[in-house]
């Protein structure tokens, strides 16, 4: 963690927390063609007294991933004609495509799906809608476009605003190079791509930031935990170390503390914002991650949607685009009690 750094960008912070860059736990923006009824029978959805919708999670292993079904969960149950049935592919894709499937076969009247990757995911994603399930997929996508709706935050922005964060860092202390070192999430699924092209992006203005070492750990702490210490030992010089998610980041903070490197020498940047006790937010408040960056999981958003898909009979728009927020030392604390009370939600209400 760094401290030189607090009292430069306090007043970006200060802007940050007056609602210049609103919160952004469950706001969202519609985007896209608000016209295509994709995967909607022509003659409409037929009105039922209750609609089965089928969850898949791309695993469960992962407060975040928890969060969302929770939030999923809370947002049904105050609709009485929706009953949500959930599938955990255990970060296994075929085990997914079979979670699918088997909803397909249980008639399902629409499908969210959260999946694990982009690819081995298209498929069965097309053959629900080819089905005229309505799909919505949530947070990271898959290719092509037979779905329904996209919802989730804009990955490329958020990994843009770290680039730009690590970037002024480095400009601020003089620091050339500044060598960063970067932990990506798993490769076939679409944020990690996306967050790693945007920090490109976000550092590009200032030429001294170097990205000197990049690794994939598929968005575990556990295994970021042998991946950082491998690369932080290969590469002491280090001033930031970029991470696509915060239990990511976690794991690299122990791992440069049992390689004897100055914490305060490096700034740790991470993605995700629980404001939970063990999440982002808080390890920010206690001077362990530098920077995240809210990533709001979209669950209440993709019930509130599922509703007026099935029971209101809505033609909803092509994506919707939740916002983020960036949490640094000088608004944790007031984020955070933004949002207490709502321990294990990812995204109460606002
Ligand atoms: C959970 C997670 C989050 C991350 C998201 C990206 O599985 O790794 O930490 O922000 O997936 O899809």
């Amino acid at each position: 963690m760094i401290s030189r750094i607090r009292f430069l960008i306090a007043p970006l912070a200060l802007l940050l927390a007056l609602g210049v860059s609103p919160a952004a736990f469950g706001q969202g923006t519609p985007t896209g063609d608000a016209t295509s009824a994709i995967c909607i029978p022509p003659e409409g959805i037929p009105q039922k007294e209750s609609y089965l919708i089928g969850m898949s999670q791309a695993n469960k292993g992962e407060p975040w991933r928890q969060a969302m079904n929770d939030q999923i969960a809370a947002a049904a149950e105050a609709h009485p004609e929706l009953e949500v049935v959930f599938a955990d592919a255990a970060q296994n894709n075929a085990k997914q495509v079979a979670d699918v499937e088997n909803f397909l076969s249980q008639g399902i009247d629409l499908l969210i799906i959260s999946p694990n990757e982009a690819a081995p995911l298209t498929d069965v994603v097309a053959e629900a809608c080819a089905q005229n399930v309505p799909v919505i997929v949530l947070d990271r996508k898959v290719n092509g476009d037979q779905f329904t709706m996209y919802i989730g935050a804009d990955n490329v922005e958020i990994g843009r605003q770290a680039g730009e964060y690590a970037a002024l860092h480095c400009t601020n202390n003089n620091l050339n190079p500044c060598n960063v070192i970067e932990i990506r999430g798993l490769e076939g699924s679409t944020p990690a791509k996306e967050r790693g092209d945007g920090f490109r992006e976000g550092i590009a203005s200032n030429p001294n930031v170097e990205i000197i070492a990049s690794q994939n750990a598929d968005w575990l702490r556990e295994k970021a935990i042998p991946v950082s210490q491998a690369m932080l030992q290969a590469n002491p010089d280090v001033h930031v170390v970029y991470t696509h998610n915060d239990p990511m980041t976690e794991a690299a903070i122990i791992s440069a503390q049992n390689a004897g490197l100055n914490l305060g020498d490096i700034l740790f940047i991470g993605i995700d914002a629980l404001p939970t006790p063990d999440g982002g937010i808080r390890s920010v408040i206690e001077e362990r991650i530098d920077a995240t960056y809210v990533y709001p999981t979209g669950g209440a958003e993709a019930i509130d949607f599922a509703l007026r898909i099935l029971a209101q009979g809505e033609q909803p728009p092509g994506q919707v685009i939740l916002e983020t927020e960036e949490i640094t030392p000088a608004n944790a604390q007031q984020v955070f009690d933004r949002f207490s009370g709502a321990a294990g939600d990812a995204t109460p209400a606002p």
